[in-house]
């Protein structure tokens, strides 16, 4: 598939996804509704879908097609909603809003939003134990092994622990760093390694979607706290200058906003590059990169 426009690129992938996730959870009036509202609530109320977008683009730069891949990247957007639900809580960043909406504990309780999120995190597994397009039931647990590691305490909760230890406190940016590539490094990692795998990568193209993804994951965050300084609500769905009122470890914080947009440019130069040596195919990626560093939202 050839490639021009990133935005025509983005929604057809998010068409997709949102099918698929549609599909992904139990209706809304599914007993107990408490719990499937809320967790429909959150998870529909809008969201770049980028990670599963992700998940799709890295199949497609090593042959694979997207569909088969659809169990896995709706798996990816379940994980991050949950994870979404639970840093908004109050005994985490504490914010009203997220995705343009008042955030799901606003909403459904404390209770129901954490029980919202564990739901999600939960079917997460479940929807990627479907196999689908004849994929390898081998590659198939590899993923689960993957994602599971991804979004524990090695990955996204350690970096979530260490976060809200740094609140309030001066952290060297080595801290800086570990915080953002396992907050939300290790599962845009997770994407570009579960679209691979599923999609047959060889050992070599999957180091480069790995670096890739870890170049992009770092880019990411460093992106999301520039647009918590100088970003609009509109744009983003959610309050700015909350990261400056909590005194919460970021690049801007500690490098200054030039410097933090300069690293962020060189990290999405540098998954460019890595998306050029997969060859054409890789071309959404190329753009995804783009896009990232370019994004007001
Ligand atoms: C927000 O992620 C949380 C971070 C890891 C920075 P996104 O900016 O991808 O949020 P949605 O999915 O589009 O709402
Ligand atoms: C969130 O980081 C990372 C995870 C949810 C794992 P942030 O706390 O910076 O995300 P926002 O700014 O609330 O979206
Ligand atoms: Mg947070
Ligand atoms: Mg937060
Ligand atoms: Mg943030």
């Amino acid at each position: 598939m050839a490639v021009t426009e990133i935005e025509s690129y983005l929604a057809s992938r998010q068409q997709l996804v949102q099918e698929a996730l549609e599909k992904s959870l139990p209706p809304a009036d599914s007993y107990p509704p408490a719990v499937h509202r809320a967790m429909r609530y959150s998870l529909f109320a809008g969201g770049k879908r980028l990670r599963p977008i992700l998940v799709l683009a890295a199949g497609e730069a090593v042959g694979g097609a997207p569909e088969p891949l659809l169990p896995a990247a709706c798996a990816v957007e379940l994980i991050h909603t949950y994870s979404l639900i639970h840093d908004d809580l109050p005994a985490m960043d504490n914010d009203d809003f997220r995705r343009g909406r008042p955030t799901c504990h606003k909403v459904f309780g404390e209770a129901v939003a954490l029980l919202a999120g564990d739901a999600l995190l939960t079917q997460a597994f479940a929807v990627l134990s479907r196999v689908e397009g004849g994929i390898p039931a081998a590659k198939v647990l590899q993923a689960i092994g993957e994602l599971a590691a991804a979004a524990g305490s090695q990955g996204m909760i350690g970096g979530q622990v260490v976060d809200m230890e740094a609140e309030g406190r001066t952290v060297t940016l080595e801290t800086i760093n570990y915080i953002h590539t396992h907050k939300t490094g290790s599962l845009i990692r997770a994407c570009l390694r579960l679209g691979g795998i599923l999609s047959g990568a060889g050992e070599e193209p999957l180091a480069i979607l790995t670096r890739y993804g870890e170049n992009l994951g770092l880019a990411f965050q460093i992106t999301d706290d520039i647009l918590d300084v100088e970003g609009d609500f509109t744009q983003m769905g959610k309050k700015g200058g909350m990261d400056a009122a909590r005194g919460k470890a970021t690049y801007p914080a500690c490098l200054g906003l030039e410097k933090a947009k300069e690293i962020a440019g060189e990290l999405c130069a540098e998954a460019q590059e890595l998306a050029r040596s997969l060859g054409p195919a890789a071309e959404p990626l190329y753009l995804l990169a783009g896009y990232v560093l370019a994004r007001q939202g």
